[in-house]
């Protein structure tokens, strides 16, 4: 058995499927959706439309985006007996775990929109997921602050509707900051795809055994919310809370990353396949930059984060594994001044990869060749062995 099977723990080497979404090359720092450079799309989209390129494969016409939204905007309340399932959860609970029940659960709610091979039932659970992600996000930040759920407001953009949602109270009138739903746009259409990273593969992979599309992504929610992968974002404004708590010595935990022994990782450095800068963290690094001095705002964590950069990158351990600021690196930063609080980070991530994870299932259903993910093993257990009774254990 040996002999038939290669191991490549992690996937390192191994590719597992033939995809049109997204190209990246980890060596140039260079990724397009659908061939567009993302630095292109970032300055010229929404991200609504880049969602329709990455699911559609083409820039939609004014006509085509037009139809687009207003199909999305049909989707954006959540059903009132979804609404009670946050009873359920308790004040603290992750927004990652109410977003993953809440998605998995509308395959319960949306039950005319679950069979992968009816292709209207799938565009309407594709428009049902864009529309209601942000509504669940928003509504887990409001549990968690004991406030009043707010309601979509279809006659706002996709980002202002969800910056609405989050931070408006009913008692008091709330005018969305305009540089804030740049800065979103930015960071949604910067998340939006990234071909067969953890959280795709596995929307991928449960998908392969023709699990609905709400399975999917809940799947790919549970896979992002690790620190190694979406969790990271989160994880980095931990990091460096604690570094500033402790001094702001940066050389410090230069030298604990290093440190093989005591497990500490840098958050945001580091990529499976960008072996030079993340155009990513590039594009966020200059919003980041933009929006604090036009807010006034002097984060002490922007500080410390532009530090451990430079100390990072001057390092002979991190330059010879080529460690690089990744997507997760700056992005809170931006979100802090946001106000967005940290434990909702990664649920950004989430909205915005949605169009990724939704494009490549979709591609995966519609190809001919796809069939359910079974990878094999080398065996390394006890060879046959006969039965002990209990009583002679
Ligand atoms: C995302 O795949 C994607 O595309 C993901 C993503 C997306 O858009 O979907 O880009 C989003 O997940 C970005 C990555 C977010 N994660 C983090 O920032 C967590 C910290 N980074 C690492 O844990 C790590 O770099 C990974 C998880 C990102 C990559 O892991 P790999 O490819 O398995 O690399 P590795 O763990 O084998 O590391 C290679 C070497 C090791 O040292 P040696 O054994 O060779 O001596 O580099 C070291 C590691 O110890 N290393 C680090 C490090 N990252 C790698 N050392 C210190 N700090 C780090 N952050």
């Amino acid at each position: 058995q040996t002999g038939m099977v290669t191991i490549d723990e992690g996937y390192v080497n191994t590719g597992a499927v033939q995809s049109s979404v997204t190209f990246l090359n980890g060596e140039e720092g260079v990724l397009r959706y659908r061939g567009y450079p993302i630095e292109d799309l970032a300055a010229n989209c929404d991200f609504v439309e880049v969602a329709y390129l990455l699911i559609y494969g083409e820039l939609p016409s004014e006509e085509e985006l037009v139809k687009f939204r207003g199909k999305i905007r049909r989707h954006t309340m959540l059903h009132e007996d979804l609404k009670s399932f946050y009873d359920g959860f308790p004040r603290d609970a992750h927004p990652m775990a109410i977003l993953s029940s809440v998605v998995s659960a509308m395959s319960t709610f949306y039950q005319d929109s679950l069979d992968p091979h009816d292709p209207e039932q799938v565009e309407v659970s594709i428009h049902r997921l864009l529309a209601k992600l942000p509504t669940i996000a928003a509504f887990s930040h409001k549990k968690s602050m004991g406030q009043p759920f707010i309601y979509p407001n279809n006659n706002a953009s996709y980002c202002e509707n969800f910056l609405q949602m989050m931070f408006s109270v009913p008692c008091e009138d709330y005018e969305v900051d305009k540089t804030f739903v740049e800065a979103l746009n930015m960071l949604l259409i910067v998340h939006a795809d990234h071909e067969q990273n953890c959280s795709t593969s596995t929307v991928r992979m449960v998908g392969s055994a023709d699990s609905n599309i709400f399975a999917s992504i809940s799947a790919g929610i549970c896979a992002l919310w690790g620190p190694l992968h979406g969790g990271a974002n989160e994880a980095v404004v931990n990091m460096l809370t604690q570094i500033q708590n402790d001094g702001g010595d940066v050389d410090k935990y230069v030298d604990m990353a290093k440190d093989k022994d005591n497990g500490f990782r840098l958050m945001g450095f580091g990529h499976r396949v960008y072996k030079n800068f993340d155009p990513r963290a590039t594009l966020i690094k200059t919003s980041c930059d933009k929006l604090l001095e036009k807010l006034d705002i002097d984060d002490p964590l922007f500080e410390i984060a532009q530090k451990l950069e430079k100390v990072a990158l001057e390092d002979e351990y991190f330059v010879k594994r080529k460690l690089y600021p990744n997507v997760d690196f700056y992005s809170g930063v931006i979100y802090r001044a946001m106000g967005i609080p940290v434990e909702m980070f990664t649920v950004l991530f989430a909205i915005g990869r949605l169009p990724g994870w939704i494009a490549h299932w979709r591609e995966m259903q519609l190809s001919p060749t796809s069939r359910i993910c079974r990878p094999r093993q080398v065996y390394q257990g006890s060879t046959k062995r006969e039965f002990v009774p209990l009583d002679k254990r």
